[in-house]
């Protein structure tokens, strides 16, 4: 049995038990998960009173023996100084230059971080003024830390962030969100809280360039706020890449100005039959600029040849019989394909790649590629071969799963091994790199355990420490460090229909793939990650945020 067919036949078999299970027809488990949402926040102001408050015992997380700060991912190196701690009063300000605009920015959401909570007004101050008291953002060329790399200096005066380009200053910037207490992330003022950070150096910089999560939109759509959600935990951990996944079966979700029946007719469902959805044109513009603002870069995957029953049913002139198929709501892989020999194929694909090029501003366009055991193998290489020509005519660098490395690559095609640990391999001949989405590691959408009430099987069953515990540069055959780019964890959304479900899949594992992808390997260690990570979770419940308290975390 092929990889493809084992999935095929595990998701048969996923969608019939999943059917009987009453989250899927809705009601009392969403209804439980929302009431949730409104109940975590809360959960954290009293976290804060009893961390906070002038009586009663020290919490857990005092008696905890000190592994303090909870910096995750944890940086390259970090030296904890003796001496006063950094405080914040309501005569603290912010410090930039502000002729750049991209620290001006950050700047802006470093101080809206920090107004809610603290109540004080955070100004921000152009360089020259006194940095006595500030926190101070300044670009600073030091080649060592790369585009993304940052030192971040906590002493009792001021607070320094450095960096190379305005990247590595808002990942310190985020480092030093985390060395604030948690209390910071509150919507609300909270006026007894000391916002002390004690005394310290780091320098940091990532190891991979891709630090990816991808987002399932097309079997259940999420709205433009969820997925900004998604984008707002990415930055928080340093990840870089969101990875749409805009087109299956069950659905295609962004406007297509030259191919209105895309979304006419291809938009209006997904598993399990709800109303599906699509982004326009202008939507998913906004969430492009969002992601930006936050350094993450979106890069948008249409699905194909095979997963696209979707867009079969506007144009079955590009299937390989003429009959419209009926709209798909189930949970199969491997029955659809556009036909690789018809001319009309490739001019929607153009039409397709040029519209979403045009949108988007990062490099990188992916075409999917996965699971198509209907075309021949000749037939599937022509295509991913014209398609790859048609993503570089269009500005963009093409990614693909790594079934892709059937066809001759270019060298700047990029391959994401998911299913094997092997068939990546073919495109490191080519030259092209690798991304690491090994399904056993790190597909979020896998149960943490056979209890765990979202989420699937066919892969594994996946613990915070099987996410965390594997080394990229030796999981796969013949795919060394050179060969990387990164890591990403993708979610797909059979069992999932909203950002707190997907945020109960994500947390912790995403922490936990984001300190795989960052932290040199040599720094990485399972006890003192639990531990720090455990640190985290009165920071989620401030900011609302679903998670599973796992066995394995010294909450
Ligand atoms: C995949 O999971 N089909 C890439």
């Amino acid at each position: 049995m092929t990889d493809m067919q084992t999935r095929q036949s595990a998701s048969v078999a996923r969608c019939s038990s999943a059917q009987e299970r009453k989250w899927l027809s809705g009601i009392p488990w969403e209804t439980l998960l929302r009431r949730f949402a409104i109940l975590v926040p809360c959960i954290g102001l009293f976290a804060a009173c009893r961390t906070t408050g002038p009586a009663g015992a020290p919490s857990r997380a005092q008696l905890r023996p000190t592994v303090f700060p909870g910096v995750v991912p944890e940086p390259v190196s970090i030296t904890l100084a003796s001496g006063d701690a950094f405080v914040l009063t309501d005569s603290t300000s912010i410090v930039v230059d502000p002729g750049n605009a991209e620290v001006l920015r950050t700047a802006q959401l470093l101080a809206s971080l920090l107004r809610p909570s603290t109540g004080f007004a955070v100004p921000i101050s152009s360089i020259g003024t006194s940095v006595r008291g500030a926190i101070v953002l300044r670009l600073s060329t030091d080649t060592a830390l790369g585009p993304e790399g940052y030192r971040l200096a906590v002493w009792r005066d001021s607070v320094r962030v450095t960096a190379n380009a305005p990247a590595g200053l808002f990942h310190g910037v985020q480092t030093l969100r985390q060395l604030l207490p948690p209390q910071i992330e509150s919507h609300m003022a909270l006026s007894a809280v000391a916002w002390r950070v004690s005394p310290v150096t780091i320098m940091d910089r990532p190891r991979y360039s891709w630090r990816g999560a991808m987002l399932d939109v097309a079997r259940h759509f999420f709205t433009v706020r969820e997925v900004k959600q998604y984008v707002d935990l990415l930055a928080l951990y340093k990840m870089n890449v969101l990875h749409l996944h805009l087109a299956d079966d069950q659905g295609w979700r962004i406007e297509i100005k030259s191919r209105p029946k895309l979304t006419a007719a291809g938009s209006v469902t997904q598993v399990g039959g709800g109303p599906g959805g699509y982004y326009t044109q202008d939507e998913y513009a906004e969430i492009v600029r969002y992601a930006q603002e936050r350094y993450v870069t979106i890069v948008p995957e249409i699905d194909m040849p095979g997963h696209t029953n979707a867009a079969l049913i506007g144009y079955p002139e590009i299937s390989c019989s003429v009959r419209p198929p009926a709209p798909y709501t189930g949970t199969e892989v491997g029955f659809s394909t556009f036909c690789a020999n018809k001319e009309e194929t490739y001019a929607l694909v153009d039409d397709v790649v040029r519209e979403i090029a045009a949108l988007t501003p990062g490099r990188y366009f992916h075409m999917g590629g996965d699971e198509n055991p209907i075309l021949s193998k000749e037939d599937y290489a022509r295509f991913v071969e014209r398609t790859q020509d048609i993503v570089a005519r269009h500005g963009k660098q093409m990614v693909g799963w790594e079934e892709i490395a059937r066809a001759r690559l270019r060298p700047t095609t990029i391959a994401q091994a998911w299913a094997t640990d092997s068939v990546a391999a073919a495109a490191v001949q080519y030259g092209a790199k690798v991304i690491l989405s090994p399904a056993k590691r790190t597909y979020l959408d896998m149960k943490y355990n056979q209890t765990t009430e979202l989420g699937l099987t066919w892969a594994a069953v996946i613990e915070v420490r099987d996410a965390y515990d594997w080394d990229p540069a030796t999981y796969m055959k013949g795919v060394t460090e050179s060969n990387i780019v990164g890591v990403e964890a993708p979610i797909w959304s059979e069992t999932v229909r909203n950002i707190t479900a997907v945020q109960y899949l994500a947390m912790p594992r995403l922490p936990a793939l984001a300190e795989v992808a960052w932290a040199p390997q040599s720094a990485r260690n399972w006890d003192a990650f639990s531990r720090r990570l455990a640190t985290h979770a009165p920071r989620w419940n401030f900011l609302g945020v679903n998670y599973y308290r796992s066995p394995q975390i010294p909450w």
